[in-house]
């Protein structure tokens, strides 16, 4: 069978924790989507080390690490992430396998990016800038060039006819800078990849589920930046979401069982676009400190802002959470009062749902307050244990979104869990 973990807000929920906390658990831990805008971050040995496309699952034993079709991988970047893991001890080699499938983004793929947003001015989707977007739009365009061509085909001259379609959109843009440095790395790369273990990532994991094996299958980004369900056109250009499970890995709905949600028990969000509870004052700003939120991969700091429980069961339906995970509960310590967003209020009008779009509207979140529990919970070990005022506000959210918090996380660290009884 296979189980799922993925973000229900905009990313950074603390995914890459999570999936390691569970990875044990598992005999294959697989990437279905995204690429290197991803940022997982994990501690090893009480080090820090954050993932981009290698899955969090790689530095528990004997356990097989997939990066799935629907994932679209810089060769450049994984190569240093591997270079990182080794560092660590992890036999790579062994455990890390890429499906045929999957998709590469090209050197040329980030410099459309980069020219893109450069272009829209006030109006860019703060983009990583790894070329995420250009790459989705090969694939779908049906130019992109795969791992599996690297074996089969002359990949010089595919990638010399999809570089010149490139030129001809840079020049568009009048992008003039030199990418031979970035060429000369991606082709020094691709020579590192035919060293890794490809394989045909649809037969390997329905060989694996019918052979009894355990699936992990590792989100990035979070549901409300997916392609089809977040706030368009701030989003990513992947399905972040459960069903993006089956197409980014080639496995049937049915075998999906459990459906594991990560929420901070606040929120945040990096880059452009609609964030209905953001907080512009000292308290997003003590969050933003005590929550350490700038981001994985940019460095940039984090929008942050109240829980949104009009976006979180949005994002429990259309991704069929079981069961959820509160990441981040100890960041909350200090606050006198907290907030949760109840319901929207647009253009006058209350209701509980999503709109279609959050930008040509006057949304304001409705707000219901709860009482800090003002009490440092990171050495909490036993759920009976927490405070009486975070239990109200857990027990809140368990009822507003129709599923349990199982487990809440207070702190960074891989032994801080709290699982429910
Ligand atoms: P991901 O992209 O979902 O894997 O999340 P990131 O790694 O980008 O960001 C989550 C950040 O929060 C990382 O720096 C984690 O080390 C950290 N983190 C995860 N869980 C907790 C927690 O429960 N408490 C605190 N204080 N930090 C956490
Ligand atoms: P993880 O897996 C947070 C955001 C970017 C931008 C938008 C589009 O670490 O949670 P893209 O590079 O995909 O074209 O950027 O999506 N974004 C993320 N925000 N966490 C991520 O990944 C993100 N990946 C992309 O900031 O707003
Ligand atoms: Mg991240």
């Amino acid at each position: 069978m296979v189980d799922v973990i993925l973000g229900l807000q905009w990313g950074d929920e603390g995914k890459g924790k999570i999936v390691d906390y569970f990875a044990p658990n598992y005999d294959v831990i697989a990437r279905f989507q995204g690429g290197p805008n991803a940022g997982h971050t994990l501690y090893v040995d009480g080090k820090k080390i954050v993932l981009h496309q290698i899955p969090s699952g790689i530095f528990r034993e004997n356990k097989i690490n997939l990066i799935g079709n629907g994932v679209v991988l810089d060769p450049v970047i994984l190569r240093k992430e591997c270079d990182s893991v080794a560092a660590f001890g992890v036999d790579y080699k062994k455990s890390l396998f890429i499906s045929e499938r999957t998709h590469f983004i090209l050197p040329t793929h980030r410099a459309i990016d980069r020219a893109s947003e450069a272009a829209k001015g006030k109006d860019k989707i703060g983009s990583t800038l790894k070329g995420i977007s250009p790459a989705y739009m090969d694939k779908t365009g049906r130019n992109g060039l795969r791992i599996g061509d690297l074996m089969v085909k002359d990949f010089g001259g595919q990638y010399k006819k999809l570089r010149d379609k490139h030129q001809q959109i840079l020049d568009n843009f009048g992008f003039d800078e030199d990418i031979s440095v970035w060429e000369e790395e991606f082709f020094e790369a691709l020579e590192f990849i035919k060293t890794l273990q490809i394989v045909n990532g649809e037969y390997f994991i329905n060989d694996a589920i019918a052979g009894g094996k355990k699936i992990l299958a590792e989100g990035a980004q979070g549901s409300m930046l997916d392609v089809d369900f977040g706030t368009f056109p701030y989003v990513t250009s992947s399905s972040t979401i459960t069903a993006g499970v089956c197409s980014g890995l080639g496995i049937a709905p049915q075998k999906i069982k459990e459906v594991i949600g990560i929420t901070k028990a606040y929120c945040t969000r990096v880059g452009s676009g609609p964030f209905p509870t953001e907080l512009h004052d000292d308290t997003g700003e003590q969050i933003r400190k005590s929550g350490n939120e700038f981001g994985s991969t940019t460095g940039r700091p984090r929008r942050c802002g109240w829980i949104d429980l009009v976006a979180l069961n949005f994002a429990c339906m259309i991704n069929g959470v079981t069961q959820l995970v509160m990441t981040k509960a100890d960041v909350l310590d200090d606050l006198d009062i907290l907030k949760v967003a109840d319901a929207y209020n647009v253009d006058g009008r209350e209701t509980k749902q999503v709109p279609f779009q959050m930008e040509r509207v006057k949304l304001e979140p409705v707000y219901k307050e709860f009482n800090g529990w003002k009490e440092n919970i990171t050495q909490v070990k036993r759920f009976e244990d927490v405070p009486a005022a975070m239990d109200i506000y857990i027990k809140y959210i368990n009822s507003a979104l129709g599923v349990p918090v199982k487990y809440i996380s207070n702190g960074p660290g891989t032994d801080q869990i709290i699982v429910a009884p």
